[in-house]
């Protein structure tokens, strides 16, 4: 199928990736929403969407191609959408991606989707176009403002990686390590604030790698931030993530003791417990200098709770590797994990590196890995029960009068009562499940 010229009256963004690819997400909805096209209601067809692809794992590529068949499959011209194919997967396949889907109209990488709404303009044309350029944080000086009203927000400080893990695409697919300048991020987050933020999770691919220059034109990282953002009386609660164990600075576990703002939630990936295994994936850490990490941050603020990333069957992982892995769960007892199978990905080392672990014993490490983790996680929610917090409602929950929202510690927390989204409320954490906790609401911390 050609693509499709008519002016889209309405679009949906579809994001597939980590934090930053929803953040970008919703940069790629705003710029859309300024050309005067509205999201389309959920559960009909969008005139335009935007598939924001993640990189990182498995076929993505394929599954890509098997979306773009569905939303042309059977349609006339007419009727079938624009696509546009954004993100990682478009910033390392966007010339196949031109070739291999006449369908889509737009390849737009994740640092130029600022140039969405031209390319639009030419795709209204009939001019199909692919943009992977990386201009230096170009795109942030010309993203229009947020207008959303939501009392949690995401806000990109820093961008890219340069730490190669032999795995990982992110290198290749985001480019070199940049920091967004102290001053643009303090004038977001006051645009943040009038859309009713009160909570603000600051993103990077390393965000701990952040550093800049404060107003009186001070060098400061990723704590000097964390402490300026907290002077904003409107910001209740700061969070970050994902930080890298190497650049974990003493400022920043001092900032965990010190910023009662910054919550009392670390995700720190680890991705190995065994330091052969580590090595091999460049990693430049070992597990007892991970450990060592956790451990200063609980001494600064002992009710931290912790999350990491694991990968499973790295090529050459024995079982005695992998059961070191396992010895480190139960050493550090997170309340909250990702796990992963190791998927090898094009270009990067390790996808050509010996002794690749078959699939069923990748299955066979997950499933026991993930026992484990879902243990913790749900005692880490019962030792939660008969704890009083502060939970931030972020929508109502199934029932009338029911409400959903976050404690400290990232857990999912719903409860009945009389208050509304944006409310910081007093709860009585009264019963914990594998995933979520019900509490008893005392009253609104602050309205
Ligand atoms: N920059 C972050 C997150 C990177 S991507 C960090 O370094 O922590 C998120 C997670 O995906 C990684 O932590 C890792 O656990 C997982 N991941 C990355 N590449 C992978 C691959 N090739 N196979 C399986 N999991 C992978
Ligand atoms: Fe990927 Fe490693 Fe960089 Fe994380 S630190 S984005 S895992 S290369
Ligand atoms: Fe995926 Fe790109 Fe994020 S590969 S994890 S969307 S940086």
């Amino acid at each position: 199928m050609k693509p499709v010229t008519t002016p889209p009256k309405t679009y949906r963004v579809k994001s597939f990736g980590c934090q930053m690819n929803v953040y970008d997400g919703e940069r790629m909805a705003e710029l859309l929403a300024e050309k005067g096209i509205t999201e389309a209601p959920e559960g009909e067809d969008a005139d335009l969407v935007v598939l924001n692809t993640c990189h990182i794992r498995e076929k993505a590529a394929e599954k890509i191609y098997s979306d773009i068949g569905r939303l042309t499959k059977g349609k006339t011209q007419k009727k079938a959408p624009m696509i546009a194919v954004a993100g990682c997967v478009a910033q390392a396949e966007g010339e196949e991606i031109m070739k291999r889907a006449p369908a889509v109209s737009m390849v737009v990488g994740p640092q130029a989707y600022h140039r969405l709404p031209d390319m639009l303009d030419r795709a209204v044309e009939g001019k199909r176009s692919t943009d992977t350029d990386m201009p230096a944080i170009a795109k942030f000086d010309i993203l229009p403002q947020r207008k959303k009203r939501f009392p949690t927000a995401f806000l990109t400080v820093q961008e890219g990686c340069d730490k190669f893990c032999t795995y990982c695409v992110v290198p290749y697919t985001r480019g070199a390590e940049i920091s967004r300048p102290f001053a643009d991020l303090l004038t977001e987050a006051n645009r943040l604030i009038e859309r009713g933020a009160k909570e603000i999770t600051l993103l990077g691919q390393n965000v701990n790698a952040w550093s800049g220059e404060d107003l009186k034109g001070h060098t400061i990282g990723l704590d000097g931030l964390i402490r300026e953002l907290a002077k904003l009386p409107e910001i209740k609660r700061i969070r970050y993530t994902t930080s890298h164990p190497n650049d974990f600075t003493k400022g920043l576990v001092a900032s965990h003791g010190e910023v009662e703002k910054l919550m009392p939630y670390l995700h720190l990936p680890v991705q190995s417990g065994s330091d052969r295994v580590l090595k091999a994936m460049n990693r430049n850490h070992t597990a007892e200098s991970y450990l060592r990490v956790l451990e200063d941050v609980r001494k600064a603020r002992p009710d931290i709770a912790f999350s990491g990333d694991f990968i499973v069957g790295f090529p050459g992982e024995t079982e005695a590797e992998f059961e070191e892995t396992l010895a480190l769960v139960d050493e550090v007892r997170y309340a909250q994990a990702y796990s992963f199978k190791y998927s090898p990905r094009p270009g990067t080392p390790a996808a050509t590196m010996d002794d690749q672990i078959p699939k069923k014993v990748m299955d066979e490490r997950l499933q026991r890995l993930q026992e484990r983790l879902n243990r913790d996680q749900h005692a880490f929610n019962q030792a939660s029960v008969g704890k009083t917090c502060e939970v931030l409602i972020e929508r109502k929950g199934k029932f009338d009068g029911q409400w959903l929202g976050k404690s400290p510690w990232l857990q999912s927390v719903w409860f009945e009562g009389d208050a509304d989204i944006g409310d910081l409320v007093t709860v009585d954490l009264v019963d914990g499940g594998p995933n979520s906790l019900r509490g008893q609401m005392r009253e609104i911390a602050t309205a």
